[in-house]
Order: C-alpha cells, then structure tokens, then sequence
C-alpha cells in the first residue's frame, strides 16, 4: 500500500471500475465502490468474485485470498457518504462530460480529507473535469487499461492546475497496485496509447481505401515481418471497431490533425463490430483467431504503416507531453509491441522517413508532418555492436547498462535473451570506457521473473525434453559464469520481481541492490522443478546450505527487508531513490582501479571455488602483478601527496 493512503472509493462499477476496485483491494486497500443502483453493485461483486476465483485457479493468489479481498470491498449507492472519509477517489463512470462533471462536484466536495482524485477518462479533457473540482490541485488523470486487473499500465495525467504532490501521490499509488506508471505531462488527445493507437489505424485503413493492399497484406506484415503480435486490423475486430471508431472520432474532435475513420464507420453502420458480433475485417467463429497467412505481406512496405505511429510518438517526446522511455514503455505494455515503436529507429534512414510522410502528408495532412524529433533518432549513427531486441544496451561512461527489455513479459529470460545477453557482456566488458556494468530490468514491474515459461512448454512439447532441457539449463549456466568471471564489477538493480531464473541472474552479479517493494525467490519446486541457473550452488555459498535449502525447498517470494536480512540483498532502498543510490554505488566503483578491481574480484570469486593454499598463491601472484601497473604509481603519488587518485586502468 501507498504511505498514508488507505481508504479508496471507486465511483462506477462497470467494466473499468470494478476491476479497478479489485486491483486497489488485491493490494490492500480498503475499497468503497459507489453506482447507481444495488444491482449493478451486485453484479459488480459478482465478477470480481469470478476474477478472484480465476487468479487462484492459476495460482496467481492463495484460495484464502479470495475472501480475504472480498472483505475489503464494501459498496454503496450513496456517493456523499463513501467519499466523506476516502484518501483516494477514482471515477470511473460513462464517458459523458456532464455525468463526469456532475460526478466530480458532488464527490470533489464530499472528499474533504482526500489527497487525490482521479479520473479514468480516456478522452473527455482533463481541465474541463478539473474546473469543477474543489481543490483542483489534487486532480488528475489515472487512466488504467482494460482489464484493469490484468493490464500493467497507467497513464496518469497531469492537469494543469494538478500540483506536483499529487503528481507524486498517483505514482505511487499506482506503483502499489503492481501498475507501471508513465506520465503524460500534459492533456494531448488520446494520451499517449491512443493517440499513437489511431495513427496506426488511420494509415492501415487509408492504404486499404486507396486500394494499396488489403487487411490481409497489412496484418500478415505486421505480423510476420514488423513483429507486431496482431495486425492492424485484427487488432480492431478483436477490441472492437466500434470502440476504435469512436477513438479516433473523439481524438478528431479535439484534435484536427486527425479524421474520424471512414472505412470503420462503415463496419459500424452495418453492424460488423469483430470479434463480439462474430464478423469484423475477418470472421470470428466461436473462440478461433483469424488465420492470417504468413507470406501474404511479403510485398507490402511495411514503414507506411510503422513510421506514421513512431512519428506520433515521436512528436509526444519533441512537444515534452512525454518522455523518450515513458513513450516506449507505453508502447510496450499498451499496445504489446515487444520492440515499442522506437526500437525500429535503426532501421530507418531519414530519406525513407521524408519519402513515406511526404506522400501520407499529401494524402492525410498535418498529421503526418516529419516530426524533427523522429528525424534525429534515424539519422543518428548505427551503434556497430549488435543491436538488440530483447534487451537494451545505454553506455553512459563509466557506466555500461544492461537493460532486460520484456516488460510484458516480466523481463522473462527467453533463449534470445540469453544469446543477446552475452553479446552485450562481452562488448560492455571490453569497452574501456566502461568500468562498471549495471544489469536491470525494464517496466518498474519485474528485474526479471524468471525463465519464460513458453520456452519450458516448449521443450516439453518435443520428443527430446530431456537433453533439451540439459541444454537450456547448461547454456543459461554458460552466461551466468561470464558474467561472474567479467572483469568488471557487475551490479543487479533489482525493482520488483527477481525470480527463478531472473534471481539467479542476480546472484551471478557481484552485488544486489533492491527496491523495498522487490521480491525475490527460487519458486522452480512449485512447478516440480529444481533451479537450473546455479541457485542451488551460489545461493549455498552465499547464505549457506540451510537458508539456502529453506529458500529452494519452500520456493516463497522473499520481500527485500527480509531477503536482506537472509543475505540475498546487500541493499534495499526506497524505490524513489533507487537509480541514484544504483548510480552512486557504480559511480564509487568506477573511480576505483580497474586492474585491481578485476584483481579483487577474481581472487574472491576464488575462495569459494579452490582449497585455500590454493587461493592465497593465486592471490599472491594477482597482488606482484599489479606492481606492473601505472595505476599503482598513481595510486601511491596521489596518497603521498595528498590528492584524489585518477586511475587510467593501465
Ligand atoms: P461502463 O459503462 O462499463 O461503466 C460505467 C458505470 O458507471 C456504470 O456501471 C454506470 O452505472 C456507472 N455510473 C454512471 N453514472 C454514475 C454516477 N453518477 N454515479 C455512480 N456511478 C455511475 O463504462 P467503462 O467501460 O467502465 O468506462 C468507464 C470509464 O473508463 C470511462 O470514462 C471510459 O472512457 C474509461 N475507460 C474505459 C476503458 C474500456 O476499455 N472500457 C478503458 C480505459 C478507460
């Protein structure tokens, strides 16, 4: 729960309210969900029993869980009375602007000790809420996706009267429901998601009108080529074209820049809405997903229809609604694009960027004006390493980061994973501008969750899973002693989950800094399994066999205090101060020799490994060889004379 807040009213309980009000009593909170009617309150309860009943099925929560959260909700019809004692109070009624403006008069005036208020809207203008609003500076946008218990962002908006302790308190509450946050800076339509949403529609169905290709065509390359988990318009059929229509329609309204869409005003006229009605762009027959060929998109130019959603996004980051990372993660967790939208930059040149919106402008309009800030992301130079998809790799000297890059999958370490992650261990290791390397995770969510369990289903799919399953675990292995065997000092910067596999990734590393709110664990016996990543050897040499065994044999998610006090962790810090105690830490390492340090590092990484009278010769002959080294003269001259050492790792 979040410092302070713990009475939460959720005003509306439809779609979004009640699993919002699910999500809020999952993690502690006590709830208040006010509608009109006891019955749409029933049925509210009702579902939210079902989603419980579902989340314990899967394991996802303990059976006790279920009434355990069920008690903490309570419902009421009377919005005064719910709001009269609330911290938080977040609507969630129809997308209406008086049922809104009426909702927060009342409400905003009956919550007189709440610290914030939220909206869900997903497009009716923030400032409009906001001027009828008492205190409108504890007023902003909280705007969850559906479903709310299932999907990991927020956006939450500021208004402009909303002031920064309220920006500060919906981060964090929103943190504590488990969300990942990215914060739109200013009221845009659309947001973010959204808006970028539309873009990618509103170019698929032009191409489509104009006779360019056909759904088909442009799905099968999203798919099969751009990596995109559905096609554009498998993607409408399957939320809805009647929701997307109306997207785009009040995006339209307030933003000219944008048209409402034809071609799916037309779908909606005839009543062919996807997936819901059975017909859409494609036939939806009971349960089964479209099939969609695989080389049907082979002649399309996929960058008509990626470089106008990027240029959207791209043009948030220029006009400071977001930031480059908070765009990204958007696109990660909103839209599902496993690379986001910028992470097809490398690929692109400004010349095909002009040639593409040149001909859309003409087409379209202003919309699809280049925006300088795209322009700059393709023009910059190819970094020469690999580049990456399932991590990201930021030199920022003397720091080199290691970026797990999943965060829809919880930083899940895939087989791909792997094999990017030795590349990039191997470039940062040898860059000498590098000195220390930082391992993290993307999302806010999750270090890492573990080793993806697809790829487990997999191998268990095959005929050969045992030697299949030798060869996962000994190559994941393989990694793990590159990085304990980097001369470089390695450094996990664990927020969130580190678990399985994703732990002993961390375990690898040489030290441990964790969120408070982290977790970690060896939960693989659950499954019937042993870890497969060295926890059963280092985690016994780190903490000892018994805490080691109690740790692997339970298979309990550990929280960072106690993980600390097991031995796990070697720091847990507020997540607010987290990346600057992580920088502060490498930065101290960073300034220290780099010969030496790798010295250190071997010869410790030897004591556990070799009898003792081995490790001292080994650390004698490390200790007479660093008497080779200039960093030694420079060691000793500055401690003579008094002065900061610069150690140049030579
Ligand atoms: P919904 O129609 O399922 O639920 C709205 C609920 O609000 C109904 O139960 C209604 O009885 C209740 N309500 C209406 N007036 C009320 C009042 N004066 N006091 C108390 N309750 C009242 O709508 P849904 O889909 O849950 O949307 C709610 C909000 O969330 C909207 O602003 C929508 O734009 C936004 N949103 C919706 C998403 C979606 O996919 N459905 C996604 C993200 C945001």
């Amino acid at each position: 729960m979040s410092s302070g807040l713990e009475r939460v009213v959720v005003i509306g309980a439809g779609t979004m309210g009640h699993g919002i009000a699910q999500v809020a009593a999952m993690s502690g909170y006590s709830v208040t969900v006010v509608d009109v009617s006891e019955e749409i309150l029933g049925r509210a309860l009702e579902k939210i029993r079902w989603s419980l009943g579902k989340f314990a099925e899967r394991g996802r929560i303990r059976p006790e869980e279920v009434e355990k959260v069920m008690g903490r909700i309570r419902t009421t019809t009377s919005l005064e009375s719910a709001c009269a004692d609330a911290d938080v109070v977040i609507e969630a009624v129809f997308e209406d602007l008086q049922v809104k403006l009426d909702t927060w008069r009342r409400a905003s005036r009956a919550a007189r000790r709440a610290r914030l208020l939220g909206t869900n809207t997903s497009s009716i203008p923030i400032d409009e809420l906001q001027a009828a609003v008492e205190r409108p500076e504890r007023f902003l946008g909280i705007h969850f996706f559906n479903p709310p218990q299932l999907m990991q962002l927020v956006e939450v908006i500021i208004g402009s009267r909303t002031s920064e302790e309220t920006k500060r308190l919906a981060t964090e509450f929103a943190r504590s429901l488990g969300k990942t946050v990215v914060t739109v800076n200013r009221d845009v339509p659309g947001f973010i998601v959204n808006r970028v949403l539309t873009r990618f529609f509103e170019v698929a169905c032009h191409l489509v009108e104009k006779g360019r290709y056909t759904p088909v065509q442009i799905d099968s390359a999203l798919k099969y080529r751009a990596g995109f988990p559905m096609g554009a318009f498998e993607l409408a059929d399957y939320v809805g074209i009647d929701v997307a229509y109306n997207v785009s329609k009040v995006i339209a309204e307030r933003d000219r820049t944008f048209r409402p869409i034809e071609l799916l005003r037309r779908y909606v006229e005839r009543g062919e809405l996807g997936a819901k009605t059975g017909r859409g762009f494609y036939e939806w027959p009971a349960g089964a997903r479209p099939s969609i060929p695989q080389d049907a998109g082979r002649d399309v130019d996929i960058w008509y229809m990626i470089v106008p959603g990027m240029n959207e996004a791209a043009r948030l980051v220029e006009q400071g609604v977001a930031s480059h990372e908070d765009v990204e993660t958007a696109m990660k967790l909103g839209l599902n694009l496993p690379r986001g939208v910028f992470g097809y930059a490398s690929e692109l040149t400004p010349e095909k960027v002009n040639s593409v919106l040149s001909e859309l402008r003409a087409e379209l309009g202003e919309g699809y004006a280049p925006s300088s800030y795209l322009l700059s992301l393709v023009s910059q130079p190819r970094p020469a390493a690999a580049s990456f998809e399932e991590i990201e790799v930021r030199r920022e000297p003397p720091i080199g980061w290691i970026v797990l890059n999943r965060p829809h999958r919880l930083n899940a370490i895939s087989p791909k994973m792997i094999e990017e992650l030795e590349v990039a261990l191997k470039d940062l290791s040898e860059d000498r501008s590098v000195r220390v390397i930082v391992l993290t995770g993307a999302g806010g969510r999750a270090f890492s969750a573990g080793a993806d369990i697809t790829a487990f289903s997999e191998i268990l799919a095959t005929e050969s899973k045992v030697p299949m399953a030798h060869r996962f675990s000994l190559r994941f292995n393989e990694l793990l002693r590159k990085i304990e065997r980097s001369p470089k000092p390695v450094i996990a910067a664990i927020d969130g989950f580190a678990l399985g596999g994703g732990l002993e990734l961390a375990l690898a590393c040489d030290f441990r800094i964790a969120t408070e709110r982290s977790e970690v664990g060896q939960p693989e016996i659950r499954l019937g399994l042993i870890p497969g990543g060295g926890a059963t050897q280092r985690l016994t040499r780190l903490i000892g066999p018994s805490k080691a065994k109690l740790v692997i044999f339970l298979g309990d998610r550990i929280k960072a205090e106690e993980a600390l006090r097991l031995g796990i962790i070697d720091k847990v810090v507020p997540p607010e101060g987290f990346e600057r105690e992580v920088r502060e830490f490498a930065m101290r390492l960073a300034e220290m020799p780099p010969i030496a340090l790798a010295a250190a590092k071997d010869a410790i990484n030897a004591a556990l490994e070799v009898p003792i009278d081995e490790g001292l010769r080994h650390e004698s002959s490390l200790f007479a060889h660093l008497f080779a080294t200039k960093d030694l003269m420079e060691g000793i001259s500055a401690f003579f004379s008094k002065r900061k050492p610069e150690f140049k790792g030579e």
